[in-house]
């Protein structure tokens, strides 16, 4: 596929040293452009770090250094962890570097010279951890709502960006561009804030107060607003305005940001492009935060996670795959070891890891360690359709992938896993080995598994590039080779017969889970009023129950009904159901969740929605606690 396409992620502030949530970020932009590569697109991955303003001020004085060599110091931390978290950026951006200062300098100028820049006094309340003005609206309880510090009054003369004067048309680009800001619930937040009038921003800092910044070109007493500065990033980066890579990149860029930085990235910066005469970015892609025990993971809370201290312990690819398949791309996610373990035992070493063991296993033991050989009319005969469930797991991956929903493309992967699991057991080879006369569909099946483990080995790739490199040697294949092109994964009969696979490995060893200290399961001690038990019933009678179990698509709450929540369940058909426990789960901790639904339960209306079914749950007094199984299945799974 032809195109360009430039991914960026935030330039961190070096205040602190890198931790999971800035990992997630870099993650996920990379995981994207990996995404694109598959695509063959021509595409730029930008990263890197934001060195101005007060806060690093701050910070650089509490380590009794110098802006300068703090700046440096934190820096590179952020740029040597990216290679460790096998992240592959084409440049490192610092705010510092003088081809940045330089730009900023030149839009700066030409926005002046065009006269949306204005000198004027202020008066206002200021939070320097936010390093902005705040309305009295805007405060919660006369407290900035970031940093739950009342802001100071202060009066001062400064330089302002007549955003004001651009709020219609931003308006008018998000309602004519759906999908500017995505996903939706942000596009609504910015278009909601857009309905109050828009003030001027205030883009300087009088030196005499802060004087780690770029210097205004038009007046030496000031320093530009360290925001002003740091959004510039995103086209000073590609040498703007004459830079081979602005004139190929921009404006086919997108950005990834989380949802602290909104308001920069939705309002400033597309209006300072339009003052600038630039086109505005084709997409501001917004994620919510990773939370320890409720609050947000953030280095001023001091509750963060260390990365590097994650891929020591668990494994790199495992963790990658963590954060993309635990958070849903725009919802907060919790973060917990516990967890980490579960997705690692479960998707990784039971579903996948299984997966790919037998199946080497079984070439290794019917066909001496080789690709078997397969004509084509055998092959369509016992592939049962496998070709076509590869395929469709390929479109939902790429259609999941363009909306940055990572989760979702993880599923469409699993559901091929999960199909694939069921194949062998129809097919049950074992059986077919005992026959001469089954030899040939003997041949087709492990041909087909393994070009279903080949197109599951590309699909992973942008998510889990090393687990995917040591599935094409275990496949026989060259892991050097570009192996993950969409236009590959989307061919069936690629591998040819007789290629030798090397012994099989197993690709996620099981976690311990009594040696990782998980909370321990409660028994006995704790007193118990539990009903009695109910009557016996016989086989026939439960057997009259038909349950199933479903994948939790989306899920809502109702308005007026405290205790419900609406969930739109994958039940091998969709299906809305209400259940009562909006007071215990939040929506997005069982969105993407499998869960056990009673399915043939008569309809009823509750609040107002027709709920067709009902979930299981424990109920030990504390509220509903929703039952999972151990693995995940093929949605619509009946239990027996
Ligand atoms: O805001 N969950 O830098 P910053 C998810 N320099 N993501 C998180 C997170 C969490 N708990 N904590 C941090 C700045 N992040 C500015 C940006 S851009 C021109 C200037 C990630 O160091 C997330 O991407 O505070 C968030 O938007 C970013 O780090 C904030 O990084
Ligand atoms: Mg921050």
């Amino acid at each position: 596929m032809a195109g360009s396409f430039y991914i960026t992620t935030p330039i961190y502030y070096v205040n602190a040293k890198p931790h999971l949530g800035h990992a997630y970020t870099t993650i996920a932009a990379d995981v994207i452009n990996r995404f694109y590569g598959m695509r063959e697109t021509d595409r730029f991955f930008l990263t890197g770090t934001d060195e101005h303003g007060d806060k690093i001020v701050a910070a650089a004085e509490k380590e009794n250094l110098s802006p300068r060599v703090y700046v440096d110091r934190i820096s590179r931390l952020f740029k040597e962890l990216w290679p460790e978290l096998n992240v592959q950026h084409d440049f490192f951006i610092r705010t510092t570097d003088k081809e940045h200062i330089a730009v900023v300098k030149a839009i700066l100028k030409k926005i002046y010279d065009s006269g949306d820049i204005y000198f004027s006094e202020y008066e206002g309340l200021y939070c320097f951890g936010c390093e902005r003005f705040y309305m009295e609206r805007e405060l919660v309880n006369g407290k900035c709502p970031d940093h739950e510090k009342e802001p100071e009054l202060i009066k001062e003369s400064n330089y302002f960006f007549r955003m004001s004067k651009y709020q219609d048309w931003l308006i008018q680009h998000i309602q004519t561009h759906p999908d500017f800001i995505r996903p939706e619930r942000y596009r609504n937040e910015v278009l909601a804030f857009l309905r109050e009038p828009l003030e001027d921003l205030c883009i300087s800092r009088p030196k005499s107060r802060l004087k780690w910044g770029i210097t205004l070109p038009f007046d030496d007493n000031y320093v530009t607003y360290v925001w002003f500065d740091a959004l510039v990033n995103y086209i000073s980066a590609l040498g703007y305005p004459d830079g081979p890579a602005f004139q190929k990149y921009w404006p086919a860029a997108q950005h990834i940001v989380a949802k602290d930085i909104l308001k920069p990235h939705g309002i400033y910066w597309p209006i300072m492009l339009k003052a600038a005469g630039v086109k505005p970015y084709e997409h501001l892609n917004v994620h919510g935060y990773w939370n320890v025990d409720d609050s947000k993971m953030s280095k001023t809370i001091g509750n963060v996670v260390d990365p590097l201290k994650m891929k020591a312990e668990y494994g790199l690819d495992a963790f990658r795959y963590f954060l993309m398949r635990e958070m849903v791309f725009g919802l907060d996610s919790g973060f917990s070891e516990t967890a980490l373990v579960q997705r690692i035992n479960s998707d990784l070493a039971n579903d996948l890891g299984n997966l790919f063991s037998r199946v080497i296993a079984m070439a290794h033991k019917y066909f001496d360690g080789r690709v078997p050989e397969v004509d084509a009319e055998t092959d369509k005969d016992f592939q049962f359709g496998l070709e076509d469930v590869a395929r469709r797991a390929v479109d939902e991956f790429e259609a999941a992938m363009e909306m940055f929903a990572f989760h979702k493309a993880l599923m469409a992967v699993w559901e091929l896993i999960s199909q694939m699991n069921k194949y062998i057991d129809v097919t049950a080879p074992w059986e077919l080995a005992k026959k001469k006369s089954s030899r040939k569909q003997l041949q087709a099946v492990i041909y087909s598994l393994l070009e279903g483990l080949r197109v599951i080995s590309g699909l992973v790739y942008p998510i889990m590039p090393d687990t995917a490199k040591t599935m094409q040697t275990h496949l026989g294949q060259d892991p050097g080779a570009a192996f993950y092109l969409i236009k590959k994964l989307r061919q069936w009969r690629l591998m040819p017969a007789g290629t030798l696979l090397p012994k099989g490995i197993t690709l996620f060893p099981r976690i311990d889970v009594k040696k990782k200290e998980l909370p321990e399961i409660q028994v006995l001690e704790a007193e118990r009023n539990f009903p009695e038990l109910k009557p016996e019933i016989t086989i026939d009678l439960l057997a009259q129950i038909d349950l199933r179990v479903g994948t939790v698509l989306s899920v809502e709450t109702i308005p007026k009904a405290k205790k419900l929540l609406k969930l739109e369940i994958d039940l091998g058909e969709k299906r809305v159901i209400v259940a009562g426990i909006a007071e215990n789960y939040r929506p997005e901790e069982i969105t993407g969740k499998q869960v056990i639904v009673v399915a043939n339960l008569k309809p009823v209306k509750l609040m107002g929605v027709l709920s067709m079914g009902m979930l299981l749950a424990a109920n030990d007094g504390k509220g509903p606690v929703v039952v999972v199984p151990d693995r995940s299945v093929l949605a619509g799974t009946p239990l027996s």
